[in-house]
């Protein structure tokens, strides 16, 4: 069994291929062993966004457009599925994608090309992110998704983004999670803490009312004059760190409340009005600029450890896992190895190439997930809202 992954929901254009076997799919529970990725590719944009400071929907979608048929090549160029095409096109079928295509004449040129010369690769199916994200990006996704499914004549399987992230916690080389499990998905878009059944049972226990984790680190970093994406940005100034001169304090928005919700845009509020009444020289010195950096990350590291652990005790949670773009970040993992150690409770966290946005774990949720169910090329649509209880 092969399977093709196709991410596009942000500002990454990403298609991966993965190959498991019959035995392995019959599984609760892959490892690591049970499958081989031929190829992870990624097309990422980070560079066009940061003049922005943020992802400009219109734009990300105009850049999926152009590198999406590109990376399908390489994609199956690198997994030595690229066949040259003897027979003729298929008239019929191309009017199909052409109508499929209409909003995305970038990708129909394209892809016209790449079907006329090239063979159907040895793929049996195509799994693609319907949502959460933005939504003009995921069309482009899908709309490539189903047409390679139309021409191709191959299943789809739809694919919840956040599911995904979770997932990709089996891309790390462990043998088995343990269940019940508490996942933590910190992203630029999302930040949610989601109990884990088993494999395709998920609930929805807190989520943030307004700015995202990720989203947070961006912003603030924007305030600070540091480049976009504002997490690595930020960490990096911490490193930096050694003693405090300014005496930077920031609140823990929603730390202490009842529920598992978080709130980062007071978090944001409160960097800007510290930044503000600073004189000109402390707003340019290095030494305010890092001791910031290191309260906006401890501020953020603290409340996400803090409600994750009173979570897993809550729901006697015998694995924490982490997703998304966040959980890249070294200081946040070892807070959370530091506590779990203590609470006895296992921990992952993906591979960093794996934290962020990748097709991969749309790929693996695909082949292994219960909820990644079989639907018409006709019928696949995007949900930008979509959630994760089910
Ligand atoms: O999951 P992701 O790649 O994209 C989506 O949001 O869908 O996450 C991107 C987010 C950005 O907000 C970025 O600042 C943050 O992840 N990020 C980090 C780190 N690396 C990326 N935040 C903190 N520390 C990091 N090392």
């Amino acid at each position: 069994m092969i399977i093709l992954g196709i991410e596009t929901s942000c500002d990454d254009t990403a298609i991966s291929i993965i190959k498991t076997s019959a035995s392995a799919l019959k599984k609760k529970q892959p490892v690591f062993s049970d499958f081989e990725i031929l190829s992870d590719c990624i097309a990422s944009q980070v560079k066009i966004h940061s003049e922005y400071g943020g992802v400009f929907p219109a734009v990300a979608k105009r850049e999926h457009q152009k590198n999406i048929t590109p990376l399908l090549i390489k994609s199956l160029k690198n997994s030595d599925l690229l066949k040259k095409n003897k027979k003729s096109i298929d008239a019929k079928k191309l009017l199909k994608v052409q109508k499929i295509l209409e909003r995305n004449q970038d990708i129909f040129n394209d892809i016209k090309e790449f079907f006329k010369e090239y063979e159907i690769p040895e793929i049996n199916k195509i799994a693609v992110t319907m949502g959460p994200g933005l939504e003009p990006c995921l069309y482009t996704g899908i709309n490539f998704a189903r047409s390679l499914s139309l021409y191709w004549n191959i299943p789809l399987t739809s694919v919840n983004h956040l599911e995904g992230h979770i997932i990709s916690n089996w891309l790390s080389p462990i043998e088995k999670i343990s269940f019940p499990a508490t996942a933590l998905v910190v992203s630029g878009g999302n930040t949610q803490i989601i109990n884990i059944e088993a494999i395709g049972r998920y609930k929805l226990i807190g989520e943030t009312r307004d700015d995202a984790a990720g989203e947070c680190f961006d912003k603030t970093a924007r305030i600070l004059g540091l480049d976009y994406p504002g997490g690595p940005s930020i960490a990096k100034e911490v490193k930096k760190f050694k003693a405090k001169k300014f005496n930077i304090s920031l609140p823990r928005p929603m730390k202490y409340d009842k529920n598992y919700d978080f709130s980062f845009s007071g978090l944001k509020t409160a960097v800007l009005y510290d930044f503000k009444k600073r004189t000109d020289e402390e707003k340019k010195s290095k030494e305010y600029i890092i001791e910031m950096c290191y309260e906006i990350q401890k501020s953020i590291i603290d409340v996400l450890v803090f409600k994750t652990m009173k979570v897993a005790e809550q729901y006697k949670t015998k694995t924490i896992l982490l997703g998304g773009g966040v959980s890249a970040n070294k200081e946040l993992i070892k807070e959370f190895k530091k506590q779990c150690k203590v609470k006895k409770i296992d921990f992952n966290a993906p591979l960093p190439k794996f934290s962020g946005d990748n097709a991969s774990m749309i790929a693996l949720t695909g082949l292994f997930s219960p909820n990644a169910k079989k639907t018409s090329w006709q019928k696949i649509k995007p949900n930008s809202n979509l959630k994760i209880n089910g």
